[in-house]
Protein backbone atom coordinates (compact mmCIF):
# COMPACT_ATOMS: atom_id res chain seq x y z
CA UNK A 1 0.00 0.00 0.00
CA UNK A 2 1.39 2.97 -1.58
CA UNK A 3 0.29 5.71 0.48
CA UNK A 4 1.10 9.98 -0.40
CA UNK A 5 0.39 11.62 2.46
CA UNK A 6 -0.25 15.30 2.56
CA UNK A 7 -0.73 16.89 5.44
CA UNK A 8 -1.29 20.51 4.13
CA UNK A 9 -2.95 23.63 6.66
CA UNK A 10 -4.43 24.74 9.99
CA UNK A 11 -4.84 21.76 11.72
CA UNK A 12 -4.11 19.41 8.52
CA UNK A 13 -0.61 18.04 10.24
CA UNK A 14 -1.75 17.87 13.79
CA UNK A 15 -4.95 15.59 12.33
CA UNK A 16 -2.70 13.38 9.93
CA UNK A 17 -0.19 12.61 12.17
CA UNK A 18 -3.34 10.74 14.54
CA UNK A 19 -3.94 8.75 11.60
CA UNK A 20 -0.64 8.35 11.02
CA UNK A 21 -0.39 6.84 14.14
CA UNK A 22 -2.87 4.30 13.29
CA UNK A 23 -1.31 3.25 10.03
CA UNK A 24 1.73 2.50 12.09
CA UNK A 25 -0.35 0.28 14.39
CA UNK A 26 -1.60 -1.41 11.03
CA UNK A 27 1.99 -1.84 9.80
CA UNK A 28 3.49 -3.62 12.77
CA UNK A 29 0.73 -6.08 12.71
CA UNK A 30 2.27 -6.78 9.26
CA UNK A 31 0.14 -4.81 6.70
CA UNK A 32 2.95 -3.69 3.91
CA UNK A 33 2.29 0.11 3.90
CA UNK A 34 4.27 2.95 2.68
CA UNK A 35 3.90 6.18 3.64
CA UNK A 36 5.21 9.39 1.56
CA UNK A 37 4.82 13.00 1.98
CA UNK A 38 4.93 16.21 0.12
CA UNK A 39 2.84 19.52 0.07
CA UNK A 40 -0.54 20.96 -0.97
CA UNK A 41 -2.07 23.99 -0.43
CA UNK A 42 -0.15 26.78 1.45
CA UNK A 43 2.17 24.49 2.75
CA UNK A 44 3.10 24.26 -0.84
CA UNK A 45 2.87 27.88 -1.22
CA UNK A 46 5.55 27.98 1.05
CA UNK A 47 7.67 25.47 0.28
CA UNK A 48 7.62 25.53 -2.97
CA UNK A 49 5.98 28.83 -4.67
CA UNK A 50 2.62 26.66 -5.91
CA UNK A 51 -0.24 25.00 -4.11
CA UNK A 52 0.19 21.65 -6.07
CA UNK A 53 3.44 21.66 -6.79
CA UNK A 54 4.78 19.29 -9.33
CA UNK A 55 6.59 17.13 -6.41
CA UNK A 56 2.98 16.16 -4.76
CA UNK A 57 1.49 15.64 -8.44
CA UNK A 58 4.38 13.14 -9.01
CA UNK A 59 3.96 11.61 -5.70
CA UNK A 60 0.27 11.60 -6.00
CA UNK A 61 0.31 10.22 -9.21
CA UNK A 62 2.72 7.20 -8.29
CA UNK A 63 1.05 6.95 -4.64
CA UNK A 64 -1.82 3.80 -4.71
CA UNK A 65 -4.13 6.43 -2.32
CA UNK A 66 -3.51 9.76 -0.91
CA UNK A 67 -4.21 11.02 2.75
CA UNK A 68 -5.41 14.59 3.00
CA UNK A 69 -5.52 16.59 6.16
CA UNK A 70 -6.88 19.83 5.11
CA UNK A 71 -6.06 23.13 3.04
CA UNK A 72 -6.74 26.88 3.66
CA UNK A 73 -5.24 29.66 5.81
CA UNK A 74 -5.85 33.57 6.33
CA UNK A 75 -2.14 34.44 5.39
CA UNK A 76 -3.00 33.24 1.87
CA UNK A 77 -6.40 35.05 1.43
CA UNK A 78 -4.88 37.89 -0.33
CA UNK A 79 -2.73 35.83 -2.59
CA UNK A 80 -3.76 35.83 -6.42
CA UNK A 81 -6.27 33.03 -7.44
CA UNK A 82 -4.24 30.61 -8.57
CA UNK A 83 -1.61 30.38 -5.89
CA UNK A 84 -4.57 29.76 -3.08
CA UNK A 85 -4.71 26.60 -1.22
CA UNK A 86 -8.10 25.67 -2.50
CA UNK A 87 -6.46 25.98 -5.79
CA UNK A 88 -4.17 23.00 -5.21
CA UNK A 89 -7.22 21.00 -4.07
CA UNK A 90 -9.42 21.57 -7.30
CA UNK A 91 -6.00 20.96 -9.18
CA UNK A 92 -5.68 17.19 -7.51
CA UNK A 93 -8.54 16.19 -7.78
CA UNK A 94 -8.88 17.32 -11.20
CA UNK A 95 -5.47 16.14 -11.92
CA UNK A 96 -6.02 12.61 -10.20
CA UNK A 97 -9.16 12.16 -12.26
CA UNK A 98 -11.21 11.70 -9.01
CA UNK A 99 -14.68 12.31 -10.08
CA UNK A 100 -16.79 10.54 -7.55
CA UNK A 101 -16.82 12.31 -4.38
CA UNK A 102 -18.44 9.82 -1.48
CA UNK A 103 -19.70 12.14 1.68
CA UNK A 104 -21.25 9.47 4.31
CA UNK A 105 -23.24 11.41 7.34
CA UNK A 106 -24.03 9.07 9.89
CA UNK A 107 -24.97 9.36 13.21
CA UNK A 108 -22.90 7.47 15.89
CA UNK A 109 -25.75 6.43 18.72
CA UNK A 110 -22.46 7.96 21.25
CA UNK A 111 -23.32 11.49 19.55
CA UNK A 112 -26.72 11.74 18.72
CA UNK A 113 -27.42 14.35 21.34
CA UNK A 114 -24.84 16.44 19.67
CA UNK A 115 -26.62 17.17 16.48
CA UNK A 116 -28.31 20.53 16.25
CA UNK A 117 -31.48 18.65 15.26
CA UNK A 118 -33.89 16.20 18.14
CA UNK A 119 -32.45 13.15 18.30
CA UNK A 120 -35.43 11.41 17.07
CA UNK A 121 -35.20 12.46 13.70
CA UNK A 122 -31.21 11.49 13.54
CA UNK A 123 -30.97 8.55 15.22
CA UNK A 124 -29.41 5.70 13.06
CA UNK A 125 -29.40 8.44 10.48
CA UNK A 126 -26.89 6.77 7.27
CA UNK A 127 -27.01 8.60 4.28
CA UNK A 128 -24.29 8.52 1.58
CA UNK A 129 -23.84 11.67 -0.51
CA UNK A 130 -22.11 11.03 -4.17
CA UNK A 131 -21.02 14.45 -5.24
CA UNK A 132 -19.29 14.90 -8.59
CA UNK A 133 -16.60 16.20 -8.23
CA UNK A 134 -14.65 17.44 -11.63
CA UNK A 135 -17.12 19.09 -13.41
CA UNK A 136 -20.10 21.62 -13.18
CA UNK A 137 -19.71 25.57 -12.46
CA UNK A 138 -16.08 24.37 -10.65
CA UNK A 139 -14.61 24.05 -13.60
CA UNK A 140 -16.60 25.02 -16.62
CA UNK A 141 -15.37 27.36 -19.30
CA UNK A 142 -15.40 30.32 -20.07
CA UNK A 143 -15.35 32.21 -16.78
CA UNK A 144 -13.91 35.04 -15.73
CA UNK A 145 -14.65 38.76 -14.98
CA UNK A 146 -15.25 41.06 -18.40
CA UNK A 147 -15.83 44.58 -19.12
CA UNK A 148 -19.28 44.85 -21.31
CA UNK A 149 -19.75 47.46 -23.95
CA UNK A 150 -21.19 49.83 -21.88
CA UNK A 151 -18.99 49.79 -19.44
CA UNK A 152 -20.31 47.62 -16.84
CA UNK A 153 -17.91 45.05 -15.16
CA UNK A 154 -19.87 41.55 -15.11
CA UNK A 155 -18.28 38.13 -13.46
CA UNK A 156 -19.35 35.14 -15.04
CA UNK A 157 -18.98 31.03 -14.80
CA UNK A 158 -20.03 27.97 -16.85
CA UNK A 159 -22.18 25.48 -15.15
CA UNK A 160 -21.85 22.40 -17.69
CA UNK A 161 -21.80 18.56 -17.56
CA UNK A 162 -21.07 16.14 -20.64
CA UNK A 163 -22.97 13.22 -20.81
CA UNK A 164 -20.48 11.24 -20.09
CA UNK A 165 -19.37 12.89 -17.02
CA UNK A 166 -23.08 12.04 -16.06
CA UNK A 167 -22.99 9.02 -16.73
CA UNK A 168 -19.78 7.61 -15.16
CA UNK A 169 -20.74 8.98 -11.82
CA UNK A 170 -24.26 7.69 -12.39
CA UNK A 171 -22.93 4.44 -12.00
CA UNK A 172 -20.86 4.88 -9.11
CA UNK A 173 -23.88 5.93 -7.40
CA UNK A 174 -26.44 3.08 -8.73
CA UNK A 175 -23.83 0.66 -7.40
CA UNK A 176 -23.45 1.89 -4.07
CA UNK A 177 -27.62 1.80 -3.73
CA UNK A 178 -27.15 -1.80 -4.98
CA UNK A 179 -25.18 -3.01 -1.88
CA UNK A 180 -27.42 -0.19 0.51
CA UNK A 181 -30.33 -0.19 0.39
CA UNK A 182 -31.69 0.64 -2.99
CA UNK A 183 -32.59 3.90 -3.10
CA UNK A 184 -31.28 6.53 -5.05
CA UNK A 185 -32.26 10.25 -4.90
CA UNK A 186 -30.84 12.29 -7.48
CA UNK A 187 -31.04 15.93 -6.88
CA UNK A 188 -30.91 18.63 -9.14
CA UNK A 189 -32.66 21.73 -10.78
CA UNK A 190 -34.37 20.78 -13.87
CA UNK A 191 -37.00 23.35 -13.65
CA UNK A 192 -34.60 25.99 -14.21
CA UNK A 193 -31.11 24.99 -15.61
CA UNK A 194 -30.58 23.24 -18.65
CA UNK A 195 -27.64 21.12 -17.77
CA UNK A 196 -29.91 19.87 -14.91
CA UNK A 197 -32.84 18.68 -17.37
CA UNK A 198 -29.47 17.03 -19.18
CA UNK A 199 -28.34 15.58 -15.82
CA UNK A 200 -32.09 14.10 -14.87
CA UNK A 201 -32.59 12.84 -19.03
CA UNK A 202 -28.93 10.69 -18.49
CA UNK A 203 -29.54 9.30 -14.62
CA UNK A 204 -32.69 8.09 -15.81
CA UNK A 205 -31.54 6.50 -18.89
CA UNK A 206 -28.96 4.87 -16.91
CA UNK A 207 -31.44 3.80 -14.05
CA UNK A 208 -33.03 0.91 -16.65
CA UNK A 209 -29.27 -1.16 -16.07
CA UNK A 210 -30.71 -1.26 -12.25
CA UNK A 211 -33.80 -1.92 -12.11
CA UNK A 212 -33.80 -3.29 -8.37
CA UNK A 213 -32.89 0.49 -7.34
CA UNK A 214 -35.56 3.03 -6.58
CA UNK A 215 -34.44 6.26 -8.33
CA UNK A 216 -35.99 8.98 -6.95
CA UNK A 217 -35.64 12.22 -8.40
CA UNK A 218 -35.29 16.23 -6.24
CA UNK A 219 -34.68 19.56 -6.88
CA UNK A 220 -32.06 21.39 -4.63
CA UNK A 221 -34.05 23.65 -2.68
CA UNK A 222 -36.37 21.20 -1.80
CA UNK A 223 -33.64 18.56 -0.68
CA UNK A 224 -32.22 21.23 1.47
CA UNK A 225 -35.62 21.08 3.25
CA UNK A 226 -36.03 17.70 3.44
CA UNK A 227 -32.15 17.51 4.12
CA UNK A 228 -33.47 19.24 7.81
CA UNK A 229 -37.31 18.21 8.14
CA UNK A 230 -36.87 14.05 7.44
CA UNK A 231 -33.39 13.09 6.38
CA UNK A 232 -33.90 9.39 7.04
CA UNK A 233 -35.48 9.25 3.74
CA UNK A 234 -32.79 9.41 2.34
CA UNK A 235 -30.20 6.49 1.44
CA UNK A 236 -28.35 7.64 -1.75
CA UNK A 237 -28.05 11.03 -2.84
CA UNK A 238 -26.38 11.67 -6.23
CA UNK A 239 -25.44 15.12 -7.35
CA UNK A 240 -23.75 17.34 -9.45
CA UNK A 241 -20.48 19.04 -7.95
CA UNK A 242 -21.94 22.79 -6.70
CA UNK A 243 -25.14 21.03 -5.19
CA UNK A 244 -23.20 18.45 -3.36
CA UNK A 245 -20.53 21.01 -1.84
CA UNK A 246 -23.78 22.60 -0.70
CA UNK A 247 -25.74 19.22 0.45
CA UNK A 248 -22.67 17.89 2.01
CA UNK A 249 -21.74 20.64 4.29
CA UNK A 250 -25.65 20.89 5.39
CA UNK A 251 -26.04 17.09 5.85
CA UNK A 252 -22.70 17.28 7.93
CA UNK A 253 -24.39 18.94 10.50
CA UNK A 254 -26.97 16.53 11.21
CA UNK A 255 -24.19 14.14 12.57
CA UNK A 256 -23.38 16.80 15.26
CA UNK A 257 -19.97 17.41 14.20
CA UNK A 258 -18.33 17.91 10.56
CA UNK A 259 -15.41 16.90 12.76
CA UNK A 260 -16.77 13.34 12.65
CA UNK A 261 -17.16 12.75 8.47
CA UNK A 262 -14.41 11.29 6.37
CA UNK A 263 -14.78 11.30 2.79
CA UNK A 264 -13.46 9.85 -0.59
CA UNK A 265 -12.58 10.74 -3.67
CA UNK A 266 -12.28 8.10 -6.24
CA UNK A 267 -11.37 7.94 -10.11
CA UNK A 268 -12.76 5.19 -12.45
CA UNK A 269 -10.17 2.55 -11.06
CA UNK A 270 -10.75 3.23 -6.92
CA UNK A 271 -7.32 5.15 -6.71
CA UNK A 272 -8.71 7.49 -4.04
CA UNK A 273 -7.85 11.03 -2.35
CA UNK A 274 -9.18 10.63 1.23
CA UNK A 275 -10.17 13.46 3.53
CA UNK A 276 -12.23 14.65 6.01
CA UNK A 277 -15.43 16.74 5.29
CA UNK A 278 -14.04 19.80 7.34
CA UNK A 279 -11.73 22.06 6.79
CA UNK A 280 -8.36 23.77 7.95
CA UNK A 281 -9.85 25.63 11.19
CA UNK A 282 -6.80 27.92 11.56
CA UNK A 283 -8.42 29.35 14.60
CA UNK A 284 -7.80 26.15 16.32
CA UNK A 285 -4.42 24.88 14.47
CA UNK A 286 -1.87 24.13 17.04
CA UNK A 287 -3.85 24.17 19.99
CA UNK A 288 -4.23 19.85 20.55
CA UNK A 289 -7.97 20.33 20.41
CA UNK A 290 -8.97 19.42 16.57
CA UNK A 291 -11.02 16.46 16.32
CA UNK A 292 -8.76 13.58 14.40
CA UNK A 293 -11.66 11.30 13.98
CA UNK A 294 -12.67 12.42 10.44
CA UNK A 295 -9.58 11.49 9.39
CA UNK A 296 -8.91 7.89 10.91
CA UNK A 297 -12.52 7.36 9.27
CA UNK A 298 -11.11 8.40 5.67
CA UNK A 299 -8.75 5.66 6.51
CA UNK A 300 -11.25 3.16 7.18
CA UNK A 301 -12.80 4.43 3.59
CA UNK A 302 -9.39 4.04 2.15
CA UNK A 303 -9.36 0.11 3.41
CA UNK A 304 -12.40 -0.25 2.10
CA UNK A 305 -12.44 1.44 -1.61
CA UNK A 306 -9.15 1.68 -2.87
CA UNK A 307 -7.55 -1.67 -0.93
CA UNK A 308 -10.77 -3.55 -0.78
CA UNK A 309 -9.96 -4.81 2.72
CA UNK A 310 -13.39 -4.35 4.24
CA UNK A 311 -11.60 -6.20 7.49
CA UNK A 312 -9.16 -3.65 8.21
CA UNK A 313 -11.79 -0.90 7.77
CA UNK A 314 -14.15 -2.21 10.15
CA UNK A 315 -11.77 -2.46 12.53
CA UNK A 316 -10.96 1.04 12.61
CA UNK A 317 -14.57 2.15 12.56
CA UNK A 318 -14.89 -0.39 15.75
CA UNK A 319 -11.68 1.12 17.58
CA UNK A 320 -13.58 4.85 16.84
CA UNK A 321 -16.72 3.55 18.28
CA UNK A 322 -14.53 1.96 21.20
CA UNK A 323 -13.19 5.26 22.23
CA UNK A 324 -16.19 6.96 22.00
CA UNK A 325 -18.43 4.45 24.02
CA UNK A 326 -15.50 4.93 26.50
CA UNK A 327 -16.20 8.38 26.86
CA UNK A 328 -13.76 9.74 24.78
CA UNK A 329 -14.70 13.30 23.29
CA UNK A 330 -12.53 15.83 21.71
CA UNK A 331 -14.14 19.67 22.30
CA UNK A 332 -16.45 19.77 19.41
CA UNK A 333 -18.48 16.59 20.18
CA UNK A 334 -18.20 16.75 24.31
CA UNK A 335 -21.49 17.34 26.18
CA UNK A 336 -21.78 19.27 28.76
CA UNK A 337 -20.32 17.88 32.24
CA UNK A 338 -17.98 15.65 29.55
CA UNK A 339 -14.07 15.14 30.17
CA UNK A 340 -12.63 16.65 26.98
CA UNK A 341 -9.28 15.34 25.81
CA UNK A 342 -7.22 16.76 22.96
CA UNK A 343 -5.96 16.14 19.38
CA UNK A 344 -3.22 13.48 20.30
CA UNK A 345 -4.73 11.74 23.37
CA UNK A 346 -7.80 10.93 20.68
CA UNK A 347 -5.45 9.61 18.11
CA UNK A 348 -3.49 7.28 21.18
CA UNK A 349 -7.01 6.44 22.52
CA UNK A 350 -7.95 4.44 18.98
CA UNK A 351 -4.56 3.36 18.30
CA UNK A 352 -5.08 1.32 21.87
CA UNK A 353 -8.36 0.34 20.57
CA UNK A 354 -7.49 -1.03 17.89
CA UNK A 355 -5.65 -4.01 19.13
C1 LIG B 1 -15.10 21.03 -0.15
C2 LIG B 1 -14.58 22.44 -0.08
C3 LIG B 1 -13.91 22.79 -1.39
C4 LIG B 1 -14.96 22.70 -2.47
C5 LIG B 1 -13.20 24.15 -1.43
C6 LIG B 1 -12.22 24.28 -0.31
C7 LIG B 1 -12.55 24.40 -2.75
O1 LIG B 1 -15.61 23.31 0.23
O2 LIG B 1 -14.27 20.11 -0.31
O3 LIG B 1 -16.31 20.84 -0.04
O4 LIG B 1 -15.69 23.67 -2.71
O5 LIG B 1 -15.05 21.65 -3.08
MG1 LIG C 1 -17.45 22.38 0.68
Amino acid sequence: MKIAVLPGDGIGPEIVAQAAKVLEALRSDGLKIELEYAHLGGAGYDAAGDPFPAATEKLALAADAVLLGAVGGYQYDTLPRPMRPEQGLLRIRNGLGLFANLRPAMVYPELVNASSLKPELVSGLDIMILRELTGDIYFGQPRGIRTLPNGERQGFDTMLYSESEIRRVAHVGFRIAMKRNKKLCSVDKANVLDTSMFWREIVTEVAKEYPTVALSHMYVDNAAMQLVRAPKQFDVILTGNIFGDILSDEASMLTGSIGMLPSASLDANNKGLYEPCHGSAPDIAGKDIANPLATILSLAMMMRYTFAREDIAQRIETAVRKTLQRGLRTADIAEAGMQKIGTAAMGDAVVKALS
